[in-house]
């Protein structure tokens, strides 16, 4: 999608009805290259008017009053400028969840849910007692808050960033887990007593190497934060660290389970042996490309 400004002729006659507006917002999206345009013109006419699609359509002459009209041209503007659907309506769905997300967090992706679907599978599966664990580099606090949620589990999720925290402590509220989830603002253990021993380790950590920076679409690599998404020229500076010190926070027979990039499959099995962990597994997602990276500490 290119960049381009915008402003709605709102002098014009008929400018401010519903179905005008958002012809002409689809028309705009489309020059710059929005392969849905439609969609996102209704999207974000949706989240502006709190409704949802049907009631776009049955109500089509419905004039937008001036601070609507001012506000659709607001986010389409951010929009037409390249920045997420996600930020500039503040909420993405993740497990049929509702999240507030900001440009402090990563916006959740579809990789992260196909990672804990097989987390979750495994624990089921093996009857793995998992009352307590750890989301290191929590963000949104999407991990924790499945989790958490799903196991009926104690979590603490750990993120460098206050400023991702504070949007995690939100949506961990807003889901009424408040009881079973802890936040630690820490570069990855610094902060965490070495007396905490967890069953399960889980991160999603950045693993996108600098070097790959310009091949990032720019909705990514302008928008979203640096700190979750780039780990050193490589994209393992952060396992490097993660793996060996997680052993010291996992109870024996505790599982660190890891999301990957889908050409670190390899190297990441490499780490996870030479740390110690045994039953190393990668598993790939739907599409063929290794995801999810795991290893048990040994009894
Ligand atoms: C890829 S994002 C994952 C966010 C969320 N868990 C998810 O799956 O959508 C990585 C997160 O790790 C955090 N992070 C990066 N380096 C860290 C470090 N050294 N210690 C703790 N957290 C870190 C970032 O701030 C970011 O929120």
């Amino acid at each position: 999608m290119k960049t381009h400004s915008y402003s709605i002729p709102a002098q014009e006659k008929n400018a401010s009805l519903l179905g005008n507006v958002l012809h002409e917002a689809t028309g705009l999206l489309e020059h710059a290259g929005c392969t849905a345009a439609r969609f996102e013109a209704e999207y974000l006419m949706q989240a502006l008017l709190g409704i949802n699609r049907a009631a776009l359509f049955l109500d089509p002459e419905r004039r937008l009053n001036p601070e609507e009209t001012a506000s659709y041209q607001a986010m389409l503007a951010r929009r037409l400028q390249q920045e997420p659907l996600q930020y500039i309506i503040g909420r993405v769905e993740f497990w049929s969840r509702d999240f507030q997300v900001t440009p402090d967090v990563l916006i959740p992706r579809q990789e992260t849910e196909f990672v804990l679907e097989r987390i979750l599978s495994l624990v089921r599966r093996q009857g793995f007692d998992c009352r307590h664990i750890l989301d290191m580099g929590t963000g949104s606090g999407v991990i924790a808050d499945v989790l958490a949620a799903e196991l009926d589990a104690s979590v603490v999720a750990v993120d460098s960033s206050a400023a991702a925290l504070r949007v995690a402590v939100a949506n961990i509220n807003r889901h009424q887990l408040q009881d079973r989830v802890t936040f630690i603002c820490s570069d990855l253990f610094a902060e965490l007593g070495r007396q905490q021993q967890f069953d399960l380790i889980v991160s999603n950590p950045p693993y996108v190497a600098e070097l790959e920076k310009n091949d990032l679409h720019p909705e990514v690599s302008e928008y979203e934060p640096a700190q979750a998404l780039f780990a050193g020229s490589d994209g393992l500076e952060c396992y490097r660290r993660l793996i060996p010190e997680s052993v010291d926070y996992l109870r024996p027979g505790g599982w660190l389970c890891l999301e990957i990039g889908a050409g670190q499959g390899l190297v990441i099995r490499k780490m996870l042996h030479e740390s110690g962990f045994g039953e190393v597994a990668v598993h790939s997602d739907y599409a063929d490309r290794p995801r999810l990276a795991l290893g048990k500490k040994e009894c």
